[in-house]
């Protein structure tokens, strides 16, 4: 059958446009159903001397020898990456992770590699400036997330920065209460309140070793925690500690109230290394802005 040039051309556009909306389809290689365990057993030599000091960074970000200055707050990588991103957990194992990239990142309009995302972490979840590209750290953190995938397939994902077992990302089910406006923040105080400050204190700012979540010393504005779709999607997974068990609207109104309080605003260019020092930030949007609270959501 013979089509016109143009109704193919058309029919060619609606198709792109068609799959811009809802993204490319992917995983195209098949994964094992949950995350398998990490490897038995580290690399031999130098390599092996790497993903363990990666290790060690995600363990102690803030205070590690070869972190602690790029972080600004009281968090590590594992304060949301739960057992250093070695379990299963939703939305928080680094298993899956490193086959994913390089990945197309909406927040940056880039094409960026593993390293880039782990160094745009420090810039937001742990409020400081972004160590270089390459830097002993750098490489140190992207060989043991890596090393966590041995065995799996490599899947570059071109539609978002995130991993094999978050996809879809963010919990669709949460998406949908928060846009429906279904958000109530004073129940998510008694959630709060119950289930939440007998760790974390009634005043959100932590108690001995369990880590602030407002405040000065927690996640900035730009984090995506400080997202209540995002940061609701992680919790329903992972909080309460140990015990995950919230309902979606528990997940979605204590998340509200957790967003509501003052933390860091957020100035990309803030957390970017004096010229000369900073290497290559790899994105289309260098200039984003973002104030805290995060919830009510400011009107535009
Ligand atoms: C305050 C919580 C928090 C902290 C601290 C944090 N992250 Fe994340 N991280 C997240 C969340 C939530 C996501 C999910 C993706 C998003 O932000 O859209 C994520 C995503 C990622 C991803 C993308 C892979 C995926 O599928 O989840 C990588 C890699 C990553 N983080 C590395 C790090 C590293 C390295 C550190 C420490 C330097 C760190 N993160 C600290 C919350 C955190
Ligand atoms: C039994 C103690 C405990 C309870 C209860 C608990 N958490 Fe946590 N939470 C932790 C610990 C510990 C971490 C950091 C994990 C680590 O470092 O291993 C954490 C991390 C977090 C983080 C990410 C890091 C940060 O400080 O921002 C958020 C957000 C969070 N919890 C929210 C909640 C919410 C909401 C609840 C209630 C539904 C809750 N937690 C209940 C202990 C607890």
């Amino acid at each position: 059958m013979q089509m016109k040039k143009s109704h193919a051309i058309g029919l060619a556009l609606v198709l792109l446009a068609g799959l811009a909306a809802a993204g490319f389809p992917w995983p195209t290689q098949s994964f094992p159903k949950t995350p398998p365990p990490p490897p038995g057993e580290y690399p031999q030599g130098e390599l092996g001397e790497m993903v363990k000091l990666g290790e060690a960074i995600v363990m102690n970000t803030n205070t590690h020898p070869l972190t602690k200055d790029y972080v600004g707050n009281d968090l590590q990588c594992k304060s949301c990456h739960l057992n250093g991103g070695k379990t299963g957990n939703r939305y928080a194992t680094y298993v899956g992770v490193a086959p994913v990239y390089p990945a197309y990142s909406p927040r940056e309009k880039a094409v960026v590699s593993l390293e880039d995302r782990v160094l745009n972490c420090f810039m937001r979840s742990m409020n400081g400036t972004r160590p270089p590209v390459g830097s002993k750290a750098s490489i140190a953190m992207a060989a043991y997330i890596t090393w966590l995938s041995s065995g799996l397939p490599v899947d570059p994902n071109p539609n978002q920065p995130v991993g094999v077992y978050s996809t879809p990302w963010p919990d669709p089910a949460i998406a949908k209460l928060v846009n429906s406006g279904s958000v109530d923040v004073e129940h998510g105080k008694q959630v709060y309140e119950a289930q939440c400050a007998a760790c974390h204190g009634a005043d959100g700012q932590g108690v001995g070793a369990f880590p602030p979540v407002w405040g000065d010393r927690s996640y900035n504005a730009g984090a995506g925690m400080a997202n209540v779709i995002k940061g609701a999607s992680w919790v329903k997974y992972n909080m309460p500690l140990g015990n995950a068990h919230l309902s979606d609207q528990e997940a979605v109104d204590v998340m509200a109230y957790v967003n509501s309080h003052p933390r860091p605003s957020f100035k990309l260019t803030d957390h970017l290394a004096p010229a000369g020092e900073a290497g290559v930030y790899n994105s289309n949007v260098p200039q984003q802005i973002i104030e805290a609270p995060t919830w009510p959501p400011k009107k535009k």
